[in-house]
């Protein structure tokens, strides 16, 4: 990463902190350290205000810092000094009075000990800033997850085109991996789902050694990271033997609602409306209730990152935000089908970077 797009960064930061009325904040979320720094190392914390930019590390990543980030101060603790030690230490030197904190990664350990080592210092806890910074991707960030996209679906590709019936589960998801690797992927974005027939109704099925000529469908649900960290996530069903008409009934409401919540994505736009048009589409057939987690969120360095396309997320759509679509029914015993695919929001309306068929036809595999 080039230091002027984390100096950008970090003076987006900056504004956003004037609001919170602290002297400057404590980063723990090392996804948050790395997107203002470029370092990739880790273990570090980086105190962040308008009169001080320093990150707190150990002598494993000296080095690597002058390399990454050589426009910021370092503290390099020795290892006889903890971490939290360290920090308050540091807090202090920089004269802070009032030191935002990131709630949900600094640990209550960390924040007892500066509660007791400065007693007047005032800790201001701070929820998402950098998260809500990092929804609006750059134009690096676009074209590292529509590698990411890509790496998967060739990976998709050759693993479909080679599918045979004695396969596990497990040994499909292996093959994907490695083949999503050869194309150029630093590893998976999460663990893959590879879920044979009932196993599908599972939404974060783990692959067992369920063999994929047991049953008439399998469900994927996989995604490339590539080596800047940048991770795509998508969901395909395949039918593999005689398609049966409950799993076409409940495939095309899916796919119904797959499109007209895409169909809806635009700057402006809510995430919890694009929410509600796919599950009106899912409740109308009769199969609200097998629809219990939200809609889609958004996708980048993390998988899971904000906006949340949920009922509870009232968010508006921006430009450069990059978020998955994926309506699912669940039936337990049967089995279920979901369709993912990572959507762009553009000026004008948005852009799908995955193009892998979607129509319930082109599902069917021949083994
Ligand atoms: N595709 C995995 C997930 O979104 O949880
Ligand atoms: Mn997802």
């Amino acid at each position: 990463m080039t230091s002027e797009r984390a100096a950008n960064r970090r003076q987006k930061l900056l504004r956003q902190l004037k609001k919170t009325g602290t002297d400057a904040l404590l980063i723990t979320n090392p996804i948050n350290v790395s997107y203002l720094t470029g370092f990739t190392g880790d273990d570090s914390f980086l105190l962040l205000g308008s009169d001080v930019a320093v990150i707190i590390s150990d002598s494993r990543f000296s080095t690597q810092l002058e390399e990454e980030c050589p426009e910021i101060d370092a503290v390099i603790r020795t290892s006889s000094v903890s971490m939290n030690g360290s920090v308050s230490r540091t807090v202090k030197q920089a004269g802070i009075n009032r030191l935002g904190f990131e709630s949900q990664t600094t640990s209550f350990q960390q924040w007892e000990r500066l509660d007791q080592d400065m007693k007047s210092l005032e800790l201001v806890p701070v929820d998402s800033v950098v998260e809500k910074i990092r929804q609006v991707k750059d134009k690096f960030e676009i074209g590292e997850t529509r590698r990411a996209v890509h790496m998967a679906q060739r990976g998709f590709e050759v693993i479909k085109a080679s599918l045979t019936s004695g396969q596990t589960e497990i040994d499909v998801a292996n093959e994907l991996e490695h083949t999503m690797r050869g194309f150029g992927a630093s590893g998976v974005a999460f663990p893959s789902i590879v879920a044979v027939g009932p196993r599908s109704a599972l939404p974060h099925a783990h692959p067992t050694r369920k063999t994929i000529g047991e049953s008439d469908f399998v469900l994927f649900d996989w995604g490339a990271e590539t080596f800047s960290g940048y991770r795509s996530d998508i969901t395909r069903v395949i039918t593999t033997g005689k398609p049966s008409a409950r799993l076409k009934k409940i495939y095309e409401v899916v796919r119904l609602a797959n499109r007209r919540a895409i169909e809806a994505i635009r700057p402006g736009a809510r995430c919890c409306d694009i929410d509600k048009i796919a599950r009106d589409v899912i409740s109308q057939a009769g199969y609200g209730k097998n629809f219990g987690h939200g809609l889609g969120h958004g996708v980048g360095r993390v998988i899971h990152e904000h906006p949340r396309l949920s009922p509870t997320d009232s968010t508006e759509l921006r430009a450069g935000m990059i978020v998955t679509v994926e309506p699912g029914i669940y039936l337990p015993g049967f089995g279920g089908v979901r369709l993912e695919d990572d959507v762009l929001v553009t000026r004008g309306g948005c852009e799908v970077l995955t193009s892998l068929p979607l129509d319930y036809e082109e599902s069917i595999v021949a083994l």
